[in-house]
């Protein structure tokens, strides 16, 4: 009956993510309100939403909340509600405490729990039945990230008739570790669901297909994957990456924005014009090498490597999964480590570390970008880190150095950076020197060559290429198989 329910359905393009791409909002009257969040995925979306009935199917950050559908900006919108349970046991406990951790190899341990994983299959089916609802029949369903697994599966189950994509926005670890997973055959089935399975870089990919063939009945055959005679389902499910990216050409034009170069300006000012600004952007995740940051940055000012009264670390970190414990230790062992470093290092004139534990709007980011001399990424895993592009397209002026980690997505497309081993302590001081030293030639050619990469494979481009390859391999399933 849902496929009844589905031929009086416009929604020929539906994306489903476990977050809908709008920030609740108090209008002047006092009432609530929604407004589009700001978001790569959003922007590279919107095309393709106007040029079809796009709908997007995700939670609305209520919490035991019930919302009728609504649209906004030429997107339709399905709220999928969350009770607190749901919220600790699907969000906190099974996303962001036994996959987030697993899938950044083992950072911090993962925990295994059978109720966990009983909420985390429950909510799946609660989303994969929005989508049922709302997608048009022979709809394309592009499902997103590792809260929603099993969705590509469910779907197929309930709705032969659609096109199904997934792409994994972080990255997908090694058989040895994703072996710890006492589910790890319901996932990778949940995964196989689709047609085509989009990843960060190859290593991502070829894990995925590695892990088929040893914990499913699957066979491989290059990227492609088909299930045993046997098996309940009779797909064929393509692996391969697709590296996410940036809006180039916007980010490059915000920085030319005179109002957001005169912020720049004063940024530095205030700081008291410093030689060096360095710049930190992340949420405040155990994944992103915080604390190694801080640990090179506080060696380089004790054995006087950077004179303090030369230079000012600005470390953005932006409240995320609050409720997590390894996030509230993480926080204070950032926030011990902060104190440390300007207790011993600032005078009454001048501060060597800024730490904001804030979220800033994209404008200001920028801004941020600008006044910065060298960006530390060192992320000890990280599916891209989107932040190392966008430093990078703000940099059309051509000053500036990034320093990224080789343990991120970006590091395989930004290959101008100063690539650093962020468990190497000594290694990671020796090469954030080479940054602050890079002569100004050398930092232009760099920027160049990477900003050539960004304009030539931007975000619009990456969901083009993913929707396009998800369509070719539909119209060769059909040949084969008419139905
Ligand atoms: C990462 C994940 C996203 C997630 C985001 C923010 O980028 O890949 O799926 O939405 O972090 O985390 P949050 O838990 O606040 O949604």
């Amino acid at each position: 009956e849902l496929t009844v329910a589905s031929e009086n359905n416009p929604y020929d393009f539906v994306v489903v993510a476990n977050r809908l791409p709008v920030d609740r909002i108090t209008l002047p009257d006092g009432t609530q309100g929604f407004q589009r969040a700001p978001g790569g995925l959003v922007t590279a979306l919107e095309p393709v939403m106007a040029a079809s009935e796009g709908a997007w199917v995700g939670w609305h950050g209520g919490i035991d909340e019930e919302l009728a559908e609504f649209d906004k900006d030429d997107i339709h919108l399905v709220p999928v509600p969350l009770s607190e349970q749901d919220l600790n046991l699907y969000y906190e406990g099974f996303s962001n405490s036994t996959l987030w951790p697993l899938y950044h190899d083992v950072i911090v341990p993962p925990e295994y729990h059978r109720t966990w994983w009983d909420r985390y299959k429950k909510i799946n089916q609660r989303f994969a039945d929005a989508v049922a609802r709302t997608a048009a029949q022979h709809a394309t369903v592009w499902v997103h990230d590792y809260q929603l697994q099993l969705v590509p599966q469910m779907l197929r189950l309930a709705r032969p008739d659609l096109k199904i994509g997934f792409f994994l926005h972080i990255p997908f670890p090694a058989a040895s570790l994703f072996s710890q997973l006492p589910w790890r055959t319901q996932i990778l089935e949940g995964l196989a669901g689709a047609d085509l399975v989009g990843f960060q870089r190859e290593t991502d990919a070829s894990n995925f297909l590695r892990c088929l063939r040893r914990f499913t009945d699957y066979s491989t055959r290059g990227h492609e994957a088909t299930p045993s005679a046997t098996h309940g389902i009779q797909n064929l499910c393509r692996a391969e990456a697709h590296p996410i990216s940036i809006d180039t050409k916007e980010i490059a034009k915000l920085s030319r924005d005179p109002q957001i170069i005169a912020r720049a300006a004063q940024i530095r000012l205030e700081l008291g014009n410093p030689k060096t600004i360095m710049l930190g952007v992340d949420r405040l995740d155990y994944t992103k090498g915080i604390r190694h940051r801080l640990k090179a940055y506080g060696e380089l000012l004790n054995d006087q490597s950077l004179r303090a009264g030369d230079v000012c670390l600005i470390q953005v970190a932006s409240p995320s999964r609050e409720n997590v414990g390894s996030y509230m230790e993480l926080r204070d062992q950032v926030e011990l480590m902060v104190g440390q470093i300007t207790g011993q290092h600032d005078t009454l004139s001048h501060t060597t570390l800024r730490y904001l534990h804030h979220s800033y709007p994209l404008r200001e980011m920028i801004a941020l970008y600008l006044a910065a001399d060298v960006l530390l990424v060192t992320a000890l895993r990280d599916g891209m880190n989107l932040v190392a592009k966008e430093f990078v397209a703000a940099h059309q002026d051509g000053r500036g150095v990034l320093v990224l980690s080789e343990y991120t997505g970006a590091a395989d497309q930004l290959t101008q950076a100063v690539l650093v081993n962020p468990h190497d302590i000594d290694g990671m001081k020796a090469k954030i020197i080479e940054a602050v030293k890079m002569d100004q030639n050398e930092q232009a050619r760099r920027m160049r060559r990477m900003n050539r990469h960004l304009l030539d494979n931007d975000v619009t481009g990456w969901s083009a290429h993913f929707l396009a390859e998800l369509a070719e391999i539909n119209s060769r399933a059909n040949q084969i198989s008419p139905s």
